[in-house]
């Protein structure tokens, strides 16, 4: 038999715990900050609402009926009647991702470990350990110090994967979703007590009408194209979209499951998560005077310098590593777990041997990516490492094509029997939905994709 959640809350809990992640706590707060704060906020949250949403809800609902992995369903929501090409261009994109995704994740989930054990050693005093720019680039630069990091972590998801989606994926995420939750208001709740914080919320809360496009000289389009483009990308990235995990989450629900309903929960908690890690960065960087232009090292080297001055900032340290770690955790399993499903129901393997053989391919990725992040070879393509390649081309363009080809079957091919899945559907929701799937979401993705 298919394996199935055992509840919904934990349905709702896995797949916030796949969405919420790096994308939140290190990916939002920076590209907020450097894009005017509240004005990244809002096209964000119209983003999400407008269109992250509904695709959430279709790629859940597409799954839930398909019951079958990411290959196969295609065919078997449409009786047979559809041409092979949908799965094999579908679902090898799909591959494609999450493999190339996985390999990046691993490398920096790494790195999100290796500040766990830095900062608890730092706050018990031991080793004389200062978390700043060096230790940073000491470890980016060495591959045997992130090969070791890469490999406890996958041993720690392998862990959870070979138990299964009941006891394996829920169980963890019904304990850690509330941790995560629970350490992260808390800490909002510190910020608040630093002195200087309130220019940082300040800044969150404020739309820079400017950066959205509005100037002296007139609206500016070119600048409200761009922060929307950047705002969709994120949306879809924090929402899990794009690599067959919500198809694969979905697929294990059971008959009568309410899709909207679960989507909203996971929509409305991913949104409040990267919200209140920006309400943990933007004060705490705003407190010290240190500036909101900074890219992706602002958690790894410009955080632990300002938590070190903070009052309780060591404890603080170690929180905030652990909540990044916890989030990325899950979302690492979840985009093991398409593969895993794919390669039980396609070759037959058991769980354990699934598990083991995506893992293998995913550290032979991983070791090539880090051999050429840490210049061990010389492996450069476009100027570029394949670390930062392989984010590039997916981010930009793999991840959008499956959206796209998804989009297009679902909104074309299956949509009336998507909405026969979904309750309570008004008249508007109909329209909306077939809408959002058939015109709004390829239109911006092919935006997307001309101005990339
Ligand atoms: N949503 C995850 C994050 O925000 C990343 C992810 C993307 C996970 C796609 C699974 C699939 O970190």
């Amino acid at each position: 038999m298919r394996a199935q959640w055992g509840s919904k809350i934990g349905f709702i809990l896995a797949t916030a715990g796949s969405a919420i992640g790096l994308g939140n706590i290190w990916c939002f707060p920076y590209l907020a900050a450097q894009n005017g704060g509240g004005a990244f906020l809002l096209i964000y949250l119209l983003c999400v609402g407008f269109l992250g949403y509904f695709l959430l809800t279709a790629k859940l609902a597409f799954g839930h009926i398909a019951q079958t992995n990411f290959i196969d369903g295609f065919q078997k929501v449409m009786d047979k009647k559809v041409s092979p090409w949908w799965g094999r261009i579908g679902g090898g994109l799909t591959l494609f991702n999450l493999f190339l995704v996985s390999s990046v994740y691993v490398i920096v989930i790494g790195w999100t470990l290796s500040y766990v054990i830095a900062a608890g050693k730092n706050l018990i005093g031991q080793d004389n350990i200062t978390i700043d720019a060096s230790l940073f680039k000491t470890l980016t630069s060495s591959y045997s110090e992130q090969l070791f990091w890469i490999l406890s972590c996958m041993v720690v998801a392998g862990f959870i994967l070979v138990k299964g989606v009941k006891s394996g994926i829920e169980k963890v995420s019904l304990y850690m979703m509330p941790l995560l939750f629970g350490l992260l208001v808390l800490m909002v709740l510190w910020m608040f007590f630093i002195p200087g914080s309130g220019k940082g919320f300040l800044y969150l809360l404020t739309p820079h009408w400017e950066q959205l496009g509005f100037s002296p000289q007139g609206f500016q389009w070119r600048q409200f194209a761009h922060l929307t483009l950047l705002a969709f990308g994120q949306a879809i990235y924090s929402l899990s979209l794009g690599m067959g995990v919500c198809f694969i989450y979905g697929s294990y629900l059971k008959a009568g499951s309410n899709i909207k309903k679960s989507a909203l929960w996971v929509v409305v908690l991913d949104t409040l998560v990267a919200i209140l890690a920006s309400m943990i960065v933007f004060p705490a960087v705003f407190a010290f005077d240190l500036g909101s232009n900074q890219g992706p090292t602002l958690t790894f080297i410009t955080l632990p310098f300002v938590f070190d001055q903070m009052i309780g900032g060591k404890i603080f340290m170690l929180a905030f590593f652990v909540l990044l770690f916890l989030g990325a955790l899950t979302s690492l399993i979840s985009i093991y777990e398409p593969a895993i499903n794919l390669a039980m129901e396609k070759l037959g393997f058991s769980r354990w041997k699934a598990t083991l053989s995506v893992l293998t391919i995913n550290l032979g990725l991983a070791l090539i990516v880090l051999a050429s992040f840490t210049q061990k070879i010389h492996l450069q393509l476009l100027d570029k490492d394949l670390f930062d390649l392989f984010d590039y081309i997916t981010g930009t363009y793999t991840m959008g094509a499956m959206i796209l080809i998804y989009c297009i079957f679902m909104g074309w091919k299956i949509c009336p029997r998507l909405l026969q899945n979904l309750h309570n559907n008004t008249p508007f929701f109909k329209r909306y939905f077939s809408f959002t799937l058939k015109w709004l979401a390829p239109f911006v993705l092919i935006v997307l994709f001309l101005s990339a």
